[in-house]
């Protein structure tokens, strides 16, 4: 039986990737997280601190994986510009623990990247393009690649983007974020001159499972199917759940002054994956609408 350690297992993605390797039953896996507890039930845990060699290397040389599948980061892409310090700390030294560790047991590592690599100035892009970060956290995540590429290791890198879901204690996505204020009749700016992929997380987790199986490496854009606006992301969630649409006041990026620039025409070709690995991501209509059934089965738990 494959051995499978899940690092930052108690994020969103983290939580899925879990949740799927405990329903799949074909895999040994751990998961690991900076917390305390492990927020997914019913599965074997340990507290793991990226940041710490030692610590990272106990654990992989206790469990001796053969595949790393790492979703810690620090993802907040603001607090990145503003605290450099820790988001290299986190998003690249992490890395380099992870996959001094990984040769140690001869372990293959998948790893998680960003449209943020890319400066948006012509998206979509593919898998060829050439990176150009704009923000500190964007690049964090092409140096955190670099890691990889120049480390003998088996490797598999998923660049990802705008991803939405549930999940216990995670922090709001933009989904989330868009749902709680209009079930409460708030009103809420949104960008539409912000262009990409949103992402159900399940169906990246679903593909990160197919990599395992099929046993890929190399670089990957995983997103969903469709390239929208912020804002036509945002009435696609007011449609879904019969919140009114006024709420929603469409803004420009400039005017909200945020600390990191962002990629404005970003958007992935998603085509290399869906051919390699045989998945069909869901489009915005369709992912949320698994969103809002998730959603009140989370809510009712
Ligand atoms: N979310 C998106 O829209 C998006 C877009 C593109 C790419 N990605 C990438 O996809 C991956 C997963 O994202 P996500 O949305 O699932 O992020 P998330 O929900 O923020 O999960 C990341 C997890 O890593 C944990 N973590 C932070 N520092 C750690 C450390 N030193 N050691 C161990 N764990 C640590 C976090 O704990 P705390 O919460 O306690 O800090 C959190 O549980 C990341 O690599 C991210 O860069 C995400």
């Amino acid at each position: 039986m494959k051995k499978v350690l899940i690092v930052g297992s108690n994020g969103l993605l983290g939580q899925k990737i879990s949740k799927l390797f405990s329903l799949s039953k074909i895999y040994q896996f751990l998961t690991a997280s900076i917390e305390s507890e492990s927020y997914v039930d019913d599965v074997d845990y340990v507290q793991l601190d990226i940041t710490n060699r030692k610590n990272v290397i106990g654990v992989v040389e206790d469990f001796e994986p053969d595949v790393i599948i790492n979703t810690a980061a620090v993802t907040n892409v603001d607090f990145c510009e503003t605290n450099k310090e820790i988001a290299w700390r986190v998003n690249v030294k992490g890395v380099e623990n992870l996959a001094y560790a990984a040769k140690i047991v001869g372990a293959k590592v998948i790893h998680f990247s960003s449209d943020y690599v890319f400066d948006g100035k012509k998206g979509s892009y593919t898998e060829t393009d050439i990176p150009n970060p704009a923000s500190y956290y964007g690049r964090t995540k092409l140096a955190s690649e670099n890691v990889l590429k120049i480390s003998s290791l088996d490797y598999t890198i998923i660049r990802t983007m705008i991803l939405y879901g549930v999940g216990k204690n995670v922090k709001d996505n933009f989904a989330i974020w868009v749902y709680k204020n209009l079930k409460e009749n708030k009103s809420i700016k949104v960008v539409d001159d912000q262009f990409g992929n949103p992402t159900l997380v399940d169906d990246l987790a679903y593909a990160v499972l197919r990599i395992v199986e099929y046993d890929r490496n190399g670089l990957y854009h995983i997103a969903g199917s469709e390239i929208v606006s912020r804002y036509d992301f945002a009435i696609a969630i007011a449609n879904q759940f019969g919140f009114d649409k006024k709420l929603i006041v469409p803004i420009k990026t400039a005017i909200l002054k945020q600390s990191a620039p962002r990629p404005l025409r970003s958007g992935f070709i998603t085509l290399k994956a869906e051919v390699e690995l045989g998945i069909k991501m869901s489009n915005v209509r369709d992912g949320v609408k698994m969103f809002a059934g998730q959603l009140q089965n989370y809510l009712n738990e």
